[in-house]
């Protein structure tokens, strides 16, 4: 799917850009039974907990291996103080992740196609290679916060390059914890950098420039079937769902083979798995 002239030039202005009905009802009901059947199979022993607030989850060993394997992960308020699921399994998973988009078939159907290489190619993206997939549930009433952040945090290119694809799998608005962005915001440095070496994962502060505020933020209320598609300096987050709709989304973040990917980033995807494109 080309990215026609008007579209090409709003992702460059603004660093993002939605596209309402980019995916059918059918690839969204098929994604979501996969998911659904992923969690099913989960064996809740392997627990950790995802949370973007509390960085010290992510030094998490169960997450920093995870970059090509398919794992849950629960939401950071699952469990009661007795350490007991407050809700089913079902609604207290907070992602699926890393690498569903190259190991479950459902998902790799999902991911990689021809529309998917154009609009990427359109994004900027010579030759894209998709280094991460995530399914994200933001279940009703416990659905976390995930805070202002840029993705190229997590996906240090020289130069930038990651791109995020973000799906939704259901309507998302400002009572479930839709996405906020902030317009043109990609043209602001990078502030973090989420850094893994032998010492584990880390966040170190690039640049103090201060997140948006929400005078400037703006929601992005989409139905199912739409893709965003956003740079990765794009500054970003989404609330808390205290409501009783889930929120399922899913991501695919994508980098540049011609830039140079940094050693120090938590996914690294060589050996028996390497990256591969949309097509
Ligand atoms: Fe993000």
């Amino acid at each position: 799917m080309e990215l026609n002239g008007e579209q090409r030039r709003r992702f460059g202005e603004d660093g993002f850009l939605v596209v309402p009905g980019f995916k059918s009802r059918d690839e969204v009901k098929a994604l979501r039974l996969r998911a659904e059947a992923i969690v099913d199979e989960f064996d809740p022993h392997t627990i950790s907990i995802f949370s973007a607030r509390d960085e010290s989850a992510k030094s998490d060993d169960y997450f920093l291996t995870s970059g090509d394997k398919v794992r849950c992960f629960f939401e950071e308020e699952a469990f009661d103080d007795a350490g007991a699921l407050r809700q089913s399994k079902a609604l207290s998973i907070n992602k699926i992740g890393h690498a569903m988009h190259d190991l479950d078939p459902v998902f790799e159907h999902f991911s990689h196609d021809k529309r998917l290489h154009d609009v990427a190619t359109a994004a900027g993206l010579a030759a894209p290679l998709v280094y991460q997939s995530m399914y994200i549930f933001k279940q009703p009433r416990i659905g976390g916060e995930v805070r202002w952040h840029q993705d190229a945090t997590y996906f240090e290119t020289e130069p930038v390059s990651v791109t995020t694809f973000w799906f939704a799998l259901e309507p998302a608005d400002i009572s479930n914890g839709c996405l906020w962005v902030e317009p043109g915001g990609h043209r602001s440095p990078l502030r973090e950098r989420f850094i893994v070496d032998e010492r584990g994962g880390r966040m170190e502060l690039r640049d103090d420039t201060p997140w948006p505020t929400q005078a400037s933020a703006q929601p992005v209320e989409v139905d199912e079937g739409t893709l965003v598609l956003f740079h990765g300096l794009l500054p970003h987050y989404s609330g808390p769902n205290r409501s009783e709709k889930s929120r399922h989304a899913y991501t695919l973040h994508a980098v540049d083979a011609g830039a140079r990917y940094l050693p120090g980033n938590w996914l690294q995807r060589g050996g028996a798995l390497p990256p591969r494109g949309f097509i």
